[in-house]
């Protein structure tokens, strides 16, 4: 029997690189004061009907249960998280910031960088308008990758405003209910050849001339706010927003992240209610899906029955991330099992090995002791090879005088040492 397709095993060595990811994951959204929370794995499949859009919609796991409920596994936890905060929004002091790292399914065609599962870090703030919210979340996503050691030369952030797009549609006559097949065809134009594009505008009911305009724009031909220099009559809730990616470029500057970031048209993501600034992070030489995504959702939350509640997040999954620290060999060396490999001598020494292992680990220190004899050399090649940093030999002489040999796996330096002084010792060197 094998896994699914698109599923994966995670055997001791991929595991260890997932716990490298969320132990960074972790790690940095806590140093920015983000709390971690969770949510049940399965939801009413109208979670998700009502507010992610057709995309995310027909790649549904949903089934109906044993009670006659019709229900998904989670695709995305933002449907999740807006439920939970609007069944407790009045008590919550706000901004309400969290984290969290669920695995998620979608029935996507497999491909390099997509799978039917993953792991997403969500970061979420809930409760605030001021851009300097905007600005800090795009700081731990970039943060992130810093610590995972990817730099500027590695990773590129798009950033976008859905209501600068949606001002330039209005100034173009496309009419409002076209804005969401627009979207679309938007989202595909650094996935999909031009002439796709321009096709998916047409259909959407973009006029001829405006398809080339909206092209010019994803291209980064014309830039956004000269296009809006040169349209004085646009939309003023679209000019203001214009004003204010140029605040929250400018803020980023002050987190020295401006380098890494880029105002680029053809963002507008692929899930149905962002409403302001939205983002991507991509592998710099283009090689990589996206990394990261993400951006404001000020009216998911009341969609779900709560208060009005401005709220901004991104979503990063694992399997992107795994391939690019990967090609550029940045996970660290997979960790032994244990440090200390404790060796017997003879049959009638394994009871003080034992022993000695069980101190070592009530003290904190990884070890372990065979199960039955296999002799000294076998049992310190086998140290050897799962990369334990010491061997304790307990041998009949030494162990009359109440002392062990401590082997250094490493330097192969070997001296005696009492075992009221060996815990003490293990725990001061550096394992
Ligand atoms: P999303 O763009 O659908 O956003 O997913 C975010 C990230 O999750 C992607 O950039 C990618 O790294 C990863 N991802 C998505 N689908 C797959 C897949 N099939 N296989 C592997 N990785 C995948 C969301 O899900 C939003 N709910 C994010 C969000 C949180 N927005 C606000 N808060």
């Amino acid at each position: 029997m094998q896994a699914l397709k698109g599923f994966r095993d995670f055997f001791p060595t991929e595991m260890s690189r997932r716990s490298h990811i969320f132990e960074a994951w972790r790690r940095v959204t806590r140093r920015f004061g983000f709390a971690e929370f969770d949510g049940p794995p399965v939801e009413y499949l109208e979670l998700y009907t009502k507010k992610s859009g057709d995309e995310i919609v027909r790649q549904l796991y949903n089934f109906q249960d044993k009670g006659g409920r019709n229900i998904a596994l989670r695709p995305e936890m933002t449907p999740t998280l807006a439920r939970m905060i609007a069944s407790r929004a009045g008590n919550l002091p706000k901004p309400i910031k969290w984290f969290s790292i669920p695995q998620l399914f979608r029935y996507e065609e497999k491909q390099r960088g997509r799978l039917r599962e993953h792991f997403q870090l969500n970061v979420d703030i809930v409760g605030t308008r001021a851009v300097e919210a905007d600005v800090e979340l795009l700081a731990v996503a970039l943060e992130i990758q810093r610590e995972l050691g990817l730099g500027k030369e590695d990773v590129l952030a798009r950033v976008n405003d859905r209501r600068v797009v949606a001002g330039i549609l209005k100034a173009l006559e496309v009419s409002e209910n076209k804005f969401p097949a627009v979207y679309t065809a938007i989202d595909k134009f650094r996935k999909a050849p031009q002439e796709t594009v321009r096709t998916l505008l047409a259909n959407a009911g973009v006029p001829a001339s405006a398809v080339s305009e909206l092209c010019d724009l994803c291209s980064g031909t014309v830039s956004v706010f000269d296009w809006y220099r040169q349209h004085p009559s646009a939309d003023a809730v679209s000019r203001k927003a214009a004003e204010t990616l140029e605040t929250y470029l400018s803020l980023l500057a002050e987190y020295e992240l401006d380098e890494l970031v880029e105002v680029d048209f053809s963002i507008v993501r692929g899930l149905a209610y962002y409403t302001g600034i939205v983002f991507e992070l991509y592998d710099r030489k283009g090689k990589e899906r996206a990394i990261c995504g993400g951006g404001r959702y000020d009216d998911l939350i009341a969609t779900m029955g709560g208060p009005a509640m401005p709220a901004l997040g991104f979503g990063m999954g694992d399997v992107v991330l795994t391939l690019m620290l990967n090609d550029r060999g940045l996970f660290p060396e997979e960790r032994s099992r244990v440090d200390v490999l404790v060796i017997p001598v003879g049959p009638e020494l394994f009871g003080a090995a034992r022993k000695i292992t069980q101190t070592l680990r009530l003290s904190n220190i990884s070890s372990e002791t065979p199960y039955k004899p296999a002799g000294v050399g076998k049992d310190l090649r086998a140290a050897n090879q799962f990369g334990a940093r010491f061997a304790i030999i307990v041998g009949p002489e030494e162990w009359k005088d109440n002392m062990v040999i401590l082997k250094d796996l490493q330097s192969s330096e070997q001296k005696c040492v009492t075992l009221d002084k060996l815990c003490d010792l293990l725990i001061k060197i550096d394992r």
